[in-house]
Parts: C-alpha cells; structure tokens; sequence
C-alpha cells in the first residue's frame, strides 16, 4: 500500500466504503497472529513528569494535579495481582520522572523477573541509552516510546526538549531495538495541526522502523494544557481529535502494513467510544489489549486526558469487563507472554 491509497482510506467517511478495509485489515490479523487476544496489566507507577508537552495532562506546569509515585512493594503487588489476573506482561509506565532511579528499577525489574513468569515492558519516556541499558540488562522485555507524529514542525510545536537537548524518539528507538528491546512506537491521531498527509507519512514510518508494538488513539483534548483551546481557523487537511473512526482507520492500516506486529486496543479509543471502542479496534486490525492494573487511588490521577477509561473501575471490574468482551467476539484470550512475532521474524532473518 502506497502513500495514495493511505490517504485516500484515512479520508474515507463513508461506513459501506469502510467495510473493505475493515475486512482486510480483520483477516490480515488473524492470519499473521491469530484470533487469541494478549492482555498485559498496565500500571501507572508514577504521575509526576518534568517535560512540557503541550498534549499531556502530566506535564509540570499542571499544579492542579496531585502528584504520585508507588512504593516498590506496591508495584510488586500488583504484579502478582497481574499474575493472578492471567495476564503475561506488566506494563509499568508513568510520566519522564527522575524519582524513578535507574538502580531502583533495575533491582525492581529482577525482582519482579525472580518472582513471576512476566514479561517486563517499560513506558518511562525518554531516558538516557545508559538507563536503557541498565534496564535492558536487568531484564526488562520491552520499551514503549511513541513518536507521537512524524511531522517534525509539528513535533517540535507540541514537545519541547528538555533544556539543552533535542528530543528524537525515532533515534531511541532505534537504540532500544539495537538493545534488544522489543520496541514499541505510536502517534495520537488529531493532534492540532495535524493533517492527513502527515498521519499517512506516520503510518509509513511504522513500517520503515520495523516496529515489535505500535499504539495508536485519538488525541483528546485536556482543559489544563496549552494544546486544549483548538485553533479557531483549522488547516482545511486537519484531521479530527477525539475521533474513534479516525483511530480505527490507523489502526486497520496499521495492521495491513506491519501483520505481524502487535498492536493493542487503546484505552484511548475505549474512552471516546465507551460503549464499543475495544471492540472495534479488536475486530479492525488489534490482537493486544492493556487492562489497567493501577490501584484505583492512583490510576485516578493518572489522567493524561480527561475522564481515560476505567479510571474509575478497580482491576478486577476492568478485568471482567475486558475478557466478557473478547469473548462474546468469539476471540479467545492468550496465555504466555505474547511475545512479537515481528521481532522473532527480525531474528531469524539477521545475519548471524
Ligand atoms: N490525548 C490522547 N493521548 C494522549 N497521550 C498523552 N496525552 C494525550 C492526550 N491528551 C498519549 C501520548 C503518550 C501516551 C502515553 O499517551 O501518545 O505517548
């Protein structure tokens, strides 16, 4: 699929004309990786962060959001939770939060690696390679880092670096997969300023990073951001925030580029369609989905954006609602790991 035809389905409204790239995209799917759904337990260690971002509720200058951080035995308990749950990953994410030393992890992760059977994914933001490093050795699994937009104008609008530095994801990722890392990428898809053009050049760019993971949702708007209040004279190509539909159309194209790449459900899609939105993103083109594990005290305070999904659920409720859905979809749920196929693919093709 080329640029051209990207385009022309990303601006596809019509529901009849959708329904090929729905069915391409579901069969895709399940030949390259099958009907069983993964669950990995997301939690949220940490909400305190030191960047900027103009999208993001985390962001330092919000003083109106209490801050948080979990304690080692609390991450440690919700892993068995994760465990007892049946789930094969932990999920541990939380804003870019020096709090979080790299010894501290590191110790936490083989701790957590002794303990249970998990696979260890990390969604800390961007560190410096030697955090990376350290983390890798300590055995975590995975990275989950997304470029948020390949637009680099607009990248730069919406993310300012760190004092006296650049900020380029696409080079960490390179380096997490150069680690060993399973390496996960993504964009919001309607962040302002935003067009289709680009939103195609994003999904071109999955494939060309050859990535193990790829996490795509609707951006939604926070009220306490700079980014919130829209522009009054959107760019006639802009593509629309909050939007189900635009984030399944990522996801279905997604999935017919990257097959064996896993791809999940985003709590994002979930929270702009609540009734059906994990549904959807099951059925057009996602074989992962990431049920919150996050003590409820603290995933309350987690809100990257307004009123995320299952915010106010417990993990177990969160639980029974994730596997209902999958199976009333005939899908079945996964045991293990769920490791990347992509990544096995990458392996086996290298030159020894
Ligand atoms: N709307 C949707 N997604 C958001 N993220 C951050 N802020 C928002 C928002 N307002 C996403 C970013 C980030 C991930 C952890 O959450 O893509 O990488």
């Amino acid at each position: 699929m080329q640029h051209a035809d990207i385009l022309h389905w990303l601006r596809q409204h019509d529901p009849e004309r959708l329904r090929p790239l729905w069915r391409r995209a579901d069969r895709v799917r399940r030949t390259h990786v099958g009907d069983a759904v993964h669950l990995r337990g997301l939690l949220e260690i940490s909400n305190h962060c030191t960047r900027r971002c103009a999208y993001c509720g985390l962001r330092a200058p919000n003083r109106s959001l209490p801050r948080y951080r979990m304690t080692a035995d609390e991450i440690l308990d919700a892993c068995h939770t994760a465990v007892a749950f049946g789930y094969g990953t932990v999920v541990m994410q939380a804003g870019e939060d020096d709090g979080i030393g790299t010894p501290w992890l590191a110790d936490l992760i083989r701790e957590i690696k002794a303990a249970t059977p998990l696979a260890v994914t990390l969604s800390l933001g961007e560190r410096p390679d030697a955090d990376l490093a350290a983390w890798r050795h300590a055995g975590a699994d995975r990275y989950l880092l997304r470029f948020e937009t390949s637009d680099r104008a607009l990248y730069e609008r919406i993310h300012p670096p760190r004092p006296g530095t650049r900020s380029d994801r696409i080079a960490i990722l390179h380096t997490l997969a150069r680690l060993g890392y399973e390496a996960g990428g993504g964009v919001m898809i309607g962040i302002p300023g935003q067009t289709y053009h680009t939103l195609a050049d994003d999904i071109l760019l999955f494939r060309t990073l050859d990535l193990d993971m790829i996490g795509v949702g609707p951006y939604i708007p926070h009220p306490h951001t700079p980014l919130a209040p829209q522009a009054d004279t959107p760019h006639p190509d802009q593509v629309p925030h909050s939007s189900a539909l635009m984030a399944c159309k990522v996801l279905a194209l997604t999935r017919i580029l990257c097959p064996l790449t896993n791809l999940p459900s985003t709590t994002a899609v979930a929270t702009v369609d609540g009734a059906q939105g994990h549904e959807l993103g099951l059925q057009r083109g996602a074989n992962v989905i990431m049920p919150n594990i996050t003590p409820i005290q603290y995933s309350a305070l987690y809100q990257i954006y307004p009123s995320k999904a299952s915010s106010r659920e417990t993990a177990e409720q969160t639980r029974a609602t994730v596997r209902r859905r999958i199976l009333a979809l005939g899908r079945t749920i996964a045991t293990g790991r769920g490791d990347s196929l992509n990544r096995l693919r990458r392996l086996a093709a290298a030159p020894t």
